[in-house]
């Protein structure tokens, strides 16, 4: 069973989840974690890179494991998930460079780029995974029909993600057709899972995952699968659920 949380608003939602996680890393400062891209994460970012900046927490010795990369681009290119982290936090936080895990987007062979990938987080099983969630009820970048085995590997981006994902872009015209991403079974492997959902068009998402069976039509419903997974929401996006929002 999946714990929801509901607040009143998408900041409220986000700051339970930048506690959550800054409550980890003070716990266990070498935890591993696994973060995610995408609007809804910035403000929990955000909140990491304040309290890291008054001495509250250091994140020098936590290992970061990212999600997902767009192919085709270098880290350097803004649009590349790797300059996002870097600017929402790497750069602004003390996490050491050597303990940063991403995907290149750039390597010329991709299959090789998600093996070497899947090969470190086997080694490195993730304490506590961050998940924003599509409008597709997607996660990472595992779309509609992707298999609750799945693995680090090289995907097609679905039509609506391609659209979903178009107003964040800040250089390209279009968003890349393929990514790499971790795969249903590397998520669920994670320790602790937290879901960030917030705005009303992930209402619909969110009421598939937690009310509906579990199905690869809608990725994020495997997550009900896993024993620790808590649903951090805000009112817009519980409003298709069954007993409605409440804060
Ligand atoms: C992208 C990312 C996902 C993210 C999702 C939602 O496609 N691959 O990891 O959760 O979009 O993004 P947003 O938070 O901008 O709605």
């Amino acid at each position: 069973m999946a714990l929801v949380s509901i607040f009143p608003t998408a900041e409220a939602a986000a700051a339970a989840v930048a506690e959550r996680v800054l409550a980890k890393v003070s716990a266990e400062p070498d935890a591993v974690l696994g973060l995610a891209t995408g609007q809804t994460p910035r403000k929990v970012y955000a909140r990491m890179v304040e309290a890291c900046g008054k001495g509250e927490v250091s994140f020098s010795s936590a290992t970061t494991f990212n999600l997902d990369e767009y192919c085709g681009l270098p880290a350097a290119h803004p649009d590349s998930y790797a300059a996002y982290m870097q600017r929402e936090l790497f750069h602004r936080t003390d996490f050491s460079p050597a303990n940063i895990n991403l995907i290149d987007g750039s390597a010329a062979d991709e299959k090789s780029e998600a093996s070497r990938y899947a090969a470190l987080l086997r080694k490195q099983p993730v304490d506590i995974q961050l998940l924003g969630l599509g409008v597709n009820g997607h996660i990472g970048f595992n779309e509609p029909g992707s298999a609750l085995a799945s693995t680090v590997r090289v995907v097609e981006l679905s039509e609506e993600t391609l659209h979903a994902n178009l107003p964040t872009l800040l250089v390209l015209d279009k968003v890349p057709e393929r990514a790499i991403t971790m795969g249903i079974s590397d998520i669920l492997r994670a320790r602790e899972i937290i879901v960030l959902a917030t705005g009303s068009a992930k209402a619909d998402a969110v009421r598939r995952c937690l009310e509906e069976e579990q199905t690869a039509d809608c990725p994020g419903s495997y997550l009900s699968g896993h024993p620790n997974v808590q649903w951090f929401v805000d009112q817009a996006a519980a409003s298709k659920l069954r007993n409605g929002p409440r804060a």
